[in-house]
C-alpha cells in the first residue's frame, strides 16, 4: 500500500470509498478467488471464509441473520446455506447487484439492502436479528467503531449473537512493503480522528482489470478500542480468539499459504496476530 498523507476532514471518504469499491466488485466477482461459479456447481459450496468460521458460529438454522458489509454475497449465501434466514447490507450497487444475480442464480432468498453501515438500523429497524456477521475488511472503514459498537447492540435481538472475524490492528499497521520483511509498524494502532489515505491500483484479489479509482480512506481501531466498543454498547464478550492465519497475503512476499488456503507468516508465525474472532451476546 502507499501511504499518502492523512486528511483533517472526513466528509468526503464514503464518496472516495464508493467510487473505489464501485470499481472493484465486478473484478472481484469476475475473480477465481472469489469463484462464484463453485456455488452455482455445488449446492453445499461454502466460502472459504465460512468454513474457517464454522465450528465457532455453531448451528445457526433459522437464525435471523444480517451480514452487514456483505461485499458480492458469497458469505451470505454461505450462511444462508447453513440454514440462517440472512439480509445483506453494503453500499456500493454493483456489489448488490453481484449479490443479488448470485442468489437470484441459486434460487437463494436473500434480502440485500443498499445503505452505509451506519444507517442499518433505519433500513432493518431495532432488535430484529439473532446473529450479526461481520468482518475480514470491514472495520477499517469505518471512522467510529464505539458507533458501530451501538449499531451493532441496537441491530441484535435480545439474546442475539455479534460474530466478527477480523484483520488484527496490529497487522493493519504493520508497513506492508519492506523487502526486508521486518514487522515494522507504519501506520496507526489506535482509531484516528482522520482517516490514512491511501493509492493502490490493483485490489486483494489477482485481477487483469485497470482501476481508476484507486484512493481510499481508512481507520484502525485497536483491540482494546474494539473490545470496550462492544462492552460500552452492552453486549456480553462471550469469545475472542486470535489466529496466525489470515484469508488474504497481507504481508507480500513475507507469507505462505497454508492447507486451508489461508496466509501465514513464513518465519516464526508467533510473533504477530494476523485475525481475531470476537463473539458477544446481547442478554
Ligand atoms: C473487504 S469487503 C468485505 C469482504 C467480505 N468479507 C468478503 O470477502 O466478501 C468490505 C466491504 O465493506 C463495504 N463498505 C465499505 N465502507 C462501507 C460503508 N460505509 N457502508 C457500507 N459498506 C461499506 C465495501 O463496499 C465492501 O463491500
Amino acid at each position: 500500500m502507499w501511504p499518502l498523507d492523512t486528511i483533517a476532514v472526513m466528509e468526503d471518504y464514503r464518496a472516495l470509498n464508493l467510487a473505489n469499491w464501485d470499481e472493484r466488485a465486478p473484478a472481484h466477482a469476475a475473480s477465481p478467488a472469489y469463484g462464484l461459479q463453485r456455488y452455482r456447481d455445488d449446492p453445499a459450496h461454502l466460502s472459504d471464509g465460512v468454513r474457517f468460521d464454522r465450528a465457532r458460529l455453531g448451528d445457526i438454522a433459522g437464525l435471523r441473520g444480517l451480514h452487514l458489509q456483505c461485499h458480492i454475497g458469497t458469505d451470505t449465501l454461505s450462511l444462508h446455506r447453513l440454514g440462517a434466514r440472512m439480509s445483506g447490507l453494503d453500499f456500493p450497487g454493483p456489489a448488490l447487484a453481484e449479490a443479488r444475480a448470485l442468489a437470484a442464480s441459486v434460487g437463494a432468498r436473500i434480502d440485500y439492502v443498499q445503505a452505509d453501515a451506519y444507517q442499518a438500523v433505519q433500513q432493518f429497524g431495532a432488535g430484529q436479528f439473532d446473529l450479526l456477521y461481520t468482518g475480514v475488511g470491514a472495520l477499517c472503514w469505518l471512522p467510529d467503531i464505539a458507533r458501530w459498537g451501538r449499531l451493532v447492540a441496537e441491530l441484535l435481538a435480545p439474546g442475539g449473537r455479534l460474530f466478527l472475524r477480523e484483520g488484527h490492528p496490529a497487522l493493519w499497521a504493520i508497513d506492508d512493503r519492506r523487502d526486508d520483511h521486518l514487522l515494522a509498524a507504519e501506520y496507526p494502532y489506535f482509531e484516528t480522528e482522520e482517516p490514512v489515505l491511501f493509492e493502490e491500483e490493483g485490489t486483494y484479489v489477482p485481477t487483469e482489470v485497470a482501476f481508476v479509482h484507486n484512493r481510499t480512506a481508512s481507520w484502525n481501531h485497536g483491540i482494546g478500542e474494539i473490545i470496550s466498543a462492544v462492552l460500552d454498547a452492552g453486549l456480553r464478550l462471550t469469545q475472542f480468539v486470535e489466529h496466525r492465519s489470515v484469508p488474504w497475503e497481507a504481508l507480500p512476499g513475507a507469507m505462505t499459504i497454508d492447507a486451508d488456503g489461508e496466509w501465514r507468516l513464513t518465519e516464526r508465525a508467533d510473533r504477530l496476530p494476523l485475525t481475531y474472532t470476537l463473539q458477544a451476546v446481547k442478554d
